[in-house]
Formats: C-alpha cells, structure tokens, sequence
C-alpha cells in the first residue's frame, strides 16, 4: 500500500534509505473505512508549532485533510506560528497566509472554546505538556501529545486527574510502536516462540551528530527535558512495557554528563569554542541553522522573538542533563531489563536481546553507520543528497535483523517488512491511528494505538531513573505516587488530590 511519508525527523536524525520508502510491506498499515460523506472533520488547534508540529500541519493538510483540519494555533513566539500558517494557506491555495486565530499559551482556554477546538495537539517543549493537556481536556477538548507525556510525577498526577475528571481523550504519540521492526518483535514475542520472558538487554546508540543534539537545544536543562531518560529513553521503555505487556515496578539508575557540557570540554582542553553553530567552521560538532531553510526559518530568523538559539554549543555552560546513562528495572510480571543509552557513539542504531524460557530473540538496528565529515570537516547531515559521498560503511551496514534461537535449535532471521518514511517506518503508520482511529477495521492485534496510561509507564521509568541518580538507591515506582495504578489504569488518591490543587491554581 502506497502512504505518503510525513515529514517528520530531527534533521539531525539519520536517514537510511529506507526512510525513503513510500510503499509498506504486506500487513503493515492496517486498513481503514472510507470517511462516511457529510461527516464534519474535526477541529485541531496545535499547541507548540516548532519542528514536530511540522508533521502533524503536513498530515491536516495533506493525507489526513478530509477527516481533520487547523483551526487555530498556539505558541509564544508568533515568527514559528507564522511559517506554518503560510504552510497551510499554501495547501489551501490561498496564495498567501491561512491567517488562523492564533494565542499565547495563557489563552489557549478561550481560543478551544471560541474556536470550537476538538483536537488540541500538543507539541511544546515536555516541561509544558502537562499543563498544557490538563488545560485542554478541562476545556473540553481531547488531547494528542508527543512523546513524553510530562517530565516527572507531579506531572503524572495532574494529567491522570485531569483524565478522570473529565473523561476525554488522551492519544499518545508513540511513534516507535509502528516501526515494522518493532512491531515485528512484539510479534515474535507474543507468539511464544521464546517462551516466558525473563530478561531483556537494550541498547541504544545516539551518535555525535542526533545524540549532540540534546546538548544544542532547550533539551540541555533538566528542568525542560527531564533529561534523555524521561525526553528519550520515554520512547524505549514503552517499547519494552509494550513488547513484555508488562509494567516496571522498580528502578535503579547510574549515570552522569562525561561528554558535553563545559566541565568536560575543559578536561580535554576544548577551549575556545563558538558560542554557537552558524558560522562555525570546520566543527563536527556545530549544526549550520543556514544549511537548512527550515532550520533557519523556525528557529534563526524568528531568534528576535523570544531569544531562543536552537544551536548552542554542545561544549557551553548550562548542559544538566546526563550523556552516559544504565538503567536496571526489574518488571511486575518477573523480567528484568537492563538498558543503557549513550549519546557520543561514533554510529547510530540499537540492539535489543529477549531471553526467554524457550530461547531468545535479537534485534539489531544500525541507522547510521558513521558520521561522515566534509572537506571542511563539517558533519554531513546527509551524504545521500551528496553526489559520489561514501554512504555506507561496509562493516557497520545500515540495516536492521531479528533473528530467534530456540534452545537446541539454529537460529532463524525474521522477516521485517518495509515501513514507511522516517522513524524506523513509524510514524507515517501512526497518523493514521491518530486521525481515522475510529474508522479502522478490526482490532489492532499488537495493540499499537496508546494513551496517556502507557505514558505514564513510560516516564514512570525515567522518573524512578532520574530519583535514583539523585539518591544512589533503587527506586519502588509506586513510591512516586503517580496518581493511577500502573497495572489496571485505576486512579488513585493522590490524583484527586492534584486535580483539586490544579483547580485551585486555575
Ligand atoms: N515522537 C518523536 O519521535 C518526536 C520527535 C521530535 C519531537 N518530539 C516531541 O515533540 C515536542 C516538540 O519538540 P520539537 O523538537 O518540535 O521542539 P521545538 O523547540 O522545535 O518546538 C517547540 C515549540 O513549542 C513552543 N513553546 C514553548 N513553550 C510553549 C508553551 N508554554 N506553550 C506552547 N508552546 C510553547 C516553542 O516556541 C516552539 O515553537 C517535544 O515534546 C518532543 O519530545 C517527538
């Protein structure tokens, strides 16, 4: 089946070729029912209009367009709202701005209730998202918000009391789920061809060009991010809470900044450096916001707005987030995972081992061989857009392979079918569940469409993570009082009291 891929990455992200892909493999997009004729689209308004709200605008205006469009938008800084309404006016071949009712984060209540929203989307920096999406249920909207539902517990209780207050809809965007690869260890999972799940390894590789990325941006600050065990690994422990179908019931973490950041620059003498990237020259480390028009139209031509550089060395001062992290969680269900993330790897990819009581099954994904570097030594976001540049490193393939071994048995490679468009082939794959979820046909047997339960579980980790680095002990998750029982999704004490203290603060 042919689907048009989103635009949808990081730039900073790696592109292997399948990312170009637009026709799925057999069974991978589920099937849809025509919309019923006269049906209204429903009304989103995007809250957060920088890089991912990109696709999201392209999905309302193009694949998606005859079951939802934009009604209004939301953001502090007017010159990134300002890019997206051309986008949209374009679409509507208006030949100019769509000139959308737009506000300040403070009015989001009366811009849902003026505009008639029914959709807010919610793609603002993570320290944000649970205001916001308390905000938006309570003013009668449902909610779709990206990756990591909120950054820590207090954030947890007021989405959960805000969910059981008003009873509206919370769709969580986890794009990984939908990977074909992905998707396809679940079901090797699921089918028992490795028996009992007792232990899980996961590694996960960000390399100098993506994983310094986090060190550039608002993502540097904790207090934004949650740090990458809330901002990243969110996306990995779902996958892990999704493939076990299991939730995680004690963490312990160890970790620390060792790359980026300024103290660790000066141990190895990285001194003198720019304060940002455009203009650099001959730094791997330096992202050209010119090198890209959208880079330089979001973020450096709307800097005068709310002074916000997108491209800040990753070497400055101010980096508090962790850059070498190890994490141990033991699982309700008996399984233990133990899961590392390192952001300065010299490739980019994962490998996740499942052991089981029948056998075990490997996934290995290479997503970036190496970090190719220009003749000004440069880092190339995409040597395939350069003619005769070396894309492939023989050694380090970009690719992906699952193979299951039952004991006293060879091992078999598992076919993984082709996704579609970046993100492993996920997210294109999403949007659809997103937006037409109530026309699919059939029930989704791997369960991939998630709500803000299973965001709850996946910042649950990071959060019992980032108490255990502070403390040095292991963390029980139902010390920290998330507000919902992790298992059966029932609201707890501790919620109704965050909502009544939200309201208060209302
Ligand atoms: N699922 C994925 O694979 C994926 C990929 C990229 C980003 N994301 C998520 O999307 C979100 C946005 O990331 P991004 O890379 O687009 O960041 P970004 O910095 O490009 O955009 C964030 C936008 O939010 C705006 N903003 C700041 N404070 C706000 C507030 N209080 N209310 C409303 N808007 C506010 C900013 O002005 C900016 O326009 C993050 O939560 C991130 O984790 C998910």
């Amino acid at each position: 089946m042919r689907v048009h891929p989103p635009v949808d990455q990081n730039p900073t992200a790696p592109l292997p070729a399948s990312s170009a892909s637009t026709t799925a493999g057999p069974g991978v997009v589920p099937d849809f029912a025509p919309v019923p004729p006269g049906r209204p689209r429903r009304r989103h308004m995007v809250v957060g209009t920088g890089h991912r709200a990109g696709m999201y605008v392209a999905a309302l205006t193009g694949e998606h367009a005859d079951v939802g469009e934009i009604v209004a938008w939301c953001d502090p800084n007017p010159g990134r709202v300002a890019y997206y309404d051309e986008q949209v006016g374009s679409a509507l071949g208006l030949g100019g701005a769509a000139g959308l009712p737009r506000c300040a984060p403070q009015d989001l209540e009366a811009v849902v209730a003026e505009q008639r929203v029914d959709v807010v989307v919610v793609t603002s920096p993570d320290h944000t998202h649970a205001g916001l999406v308390d905000r938006a249920l309570r003013a009668g909207a449902d909610v779709v918000v990206e990756k990591p539902l909120t950054t820590d517990a207090a954030g947890c209780r007021r989405i959960t009391a805000a969910v059981a207050e008003t009873g509206r809809d919370v769709v969580m965007t986890f794009n990984y789920r939908y990977a074909p690869r992905n998707s396809t260890l679940r079901q090797v999972i699921a089918s028992g061809a490795v028996g009992q799940v007792t232990s899980v390894h996961f590694e996960w590789a960000l390399d100098t060009v993506h994983g310094a990325d986090y060190f550039r941006r608002w993502h540097r600050d904790k207090a934004n991010s949650g740090g990458l065990l809330v901002h990243k690994s969110s996306h990995h422990f779902d996958l892990v809470n999704w493939w076990l179908d299991d939730v995680p019931s004690r963490v312990y973490a160890s970790g620390a900044l060792r790359f980026y950041g300024d103290r660790a620059a000066a141990g190895r003498g990285l001194v003198g450096r720019p304060r940002r990237g455009t203009g650099a020259q001959g730094d791997p480390f330096a992202l050209d916001l010119r090198a890209d028009p959208r880079l330089a139209a979001l973020y450096l031509d709307v800097e005068h707005h709310d002074g916000y550089v997108r491209d800040q060395d990753v070497f400055a001062p101010g980096v508090t987030i962790e850059d070498n992290l190890a994490v141990l969680v033991d699982y309700a269900g008996g399984a233990t995972l133990t899961y590392s993330l390192n952001a300065h790897a010299p490739w980019e990819g994962y490998r996740v081992t499942v052991n089981g009581t029948a056998g075990r099954a490997e996934l290995e994904v290479v997503e970036r061989g190496f970090v190719a570097l220009d003749e000004q030594g440069n880092a190339v976001l995409d040597p395939s857009a350069t003619p005769g540049a070396v894309t492939s490193d023989p050694l380090r393939p970009e690719g992906e392979r699952l193979t299951v071994q039952a004991h006293w048995d060879r091992t078999r490679e598992v076919p993984i079918p082709a996704g579609v468009g970046g993100h492993g082939g996920g997210d294109a794959i999403l949007l659809k569940d997103v937006f037409r979820r109530d026309l699919r046909l059939g029930e989704d047997p791997l369960a991939r469409a998630a709500g803000y339960l299973d965001g709850v579980r996946a910042v649950a980790v990071g959060i019992a993570a980032n108490q255990s680095l502070l403390t040095g002990r292991p963390v029980l998750v139902e010390d920290l009082e998330l507000g919902v029982d992790l298992r059966d999704g029932a609201t707890t004490a501790t919620a109704r009291e965050a909502g009544e203290v939200a309201a208060t603060h209302r």
